[in-house]
């Protein structure tokens, strides 16, 4: 286990050139018309990013068979399809929280954000675009086709009003409001939690968990999504726009209800550290202890940016 956590970086970084070049081979060239739109949604894409997402649905889809190896090339192919699906996803939901309308942000990965380069309409566009790409790429995986239906309803039913886009609902009409702590905890685990969950659990569904491995997979998801806008909402206040590559000090600046505004610093640590735990109990009774799973874990936990 500890040569596993020693690697773990070469594994994620290794993880997300892969998922990097499958995305350059799914996105559509920049020669392609309508080119303007093309190269916004590469740009969206490509070119940074943790890949926390891709990597999630590796890493469940590894943990879901008796060993990496024993993925069948088909359902290798199938994550790599439902890992560029979600990272879509999660590229356009950048690009419209960066909008004006919304958190009004002109840097993101290091670079201006997309409405800054290519301008607001191509940047709701691209967007857009994204979105049925995403949906595109799972129709075509190439497994069974109950599994792509489930695939879908999982992936749609997250990124929706109920999911991602409600939480971002609630994110933008909760400016200068003091939430609840279970008010904040509904509003993180929607707009960041279900996307990540979902990841998880499509690495599951792709690689064929049985049904107690999804329910282990499922907690595992629940406590690493909120896990992850509680690490977004220290980082913002502890770390550095150049480390970030995203603005930092935003939240404060834009009065967002946040764990670190609710909790502190300390208490928001503390709650931070308890949901990795839980996240990797969560893990045990699927004889998980050790695995990418368990890195991931600790990664979101001990991450910098
Ligand atoms: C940032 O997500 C937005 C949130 C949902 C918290 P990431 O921190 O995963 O952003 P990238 O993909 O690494 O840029
Ligand atoms: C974003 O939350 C959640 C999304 C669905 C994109 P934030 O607004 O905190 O993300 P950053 O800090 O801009 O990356
Ligand atoms: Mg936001
Ligand atoms: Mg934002
Ligand atoms: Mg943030």
């Amino acid at each position: 286990m500890a040569g596993q956590k020693k690697n773990f970086p070469k594994w994620l970084a290794d993880r997300a050139r892969h998922v990097e070049s499958v995305l350059d081979n799914f996105l559509p060239e920049e020669t392609v018309p309508p080119t303007r739109l093309h190269e916004a949604m590469r740009y969206a894409v490509l070119g940074g990013g943790k890949r926390v997402r891709a990597a999630l649905v590796y890493a469940a889809g590894e943990a879901s068979v008796v060993s990496a190896d024993s993925l069948t090339s088909a359902q290798g192919m199938a994550l790599d399809h439902a890992a560029s699906a979600v990272e879509m996803i999660h590229a356009y939901s950048l690009v419209h929280d960066d909008l004006p309308c919304m958190d009004d942000d002109a840097l993101r990965r290091g670079r201006p954000t997309v409405h800054i380069q290519f301008g607001e309409a191509m940047a709701m566009l691209a967007g857009d675009a994204l979105q049925p790409l995403a949906f595109e790429l799972l129709a075509q995986m190439p497994i069974a086709p109950a599994l792509i239906v489930q695939a879908t309803e999982l992936l749609a039913r997250s990124a929706g009003s109920l999911g991602m886009a409600g939480g971002q609902a609630i994110d933008c009409i909760s400016v200068g409001v003091a939430l609840t702590r279970d008010q904040l905890q509904i509003m993180h685990s929607m707009k960041t939690g279900a996307l990540l969950q979902a990841s998880i659990l499509l690495g599951g569904i792709v690689a064929g968990a049985s049904s107690p491995t999804r329910t282990g997979l499922e907690s595992y998801a629940r406590a690493i999504g909120l896990a992850f806008q509680v690490a977004d909402d220290i980082l913002d206040v502890t770390s550095d726009t150049a480390t970030l590559g995203k603005t930092a000090g935003k939240d404060i600046a834009g009065n967002k209800p946040t764990y670190v505004s609710l909790l502190g610093l300390d208490g928001s640590r503390e709650l931070l550290h308890a949901l990795r735990d839980e996240a990797k109990a969560a893990l045990l009774p699927l004889g998980i202890t050790g695995g990418r799973l368990l890195d991931v874990a600790d990664f979101i936990v001990q991450r910098d940016r």
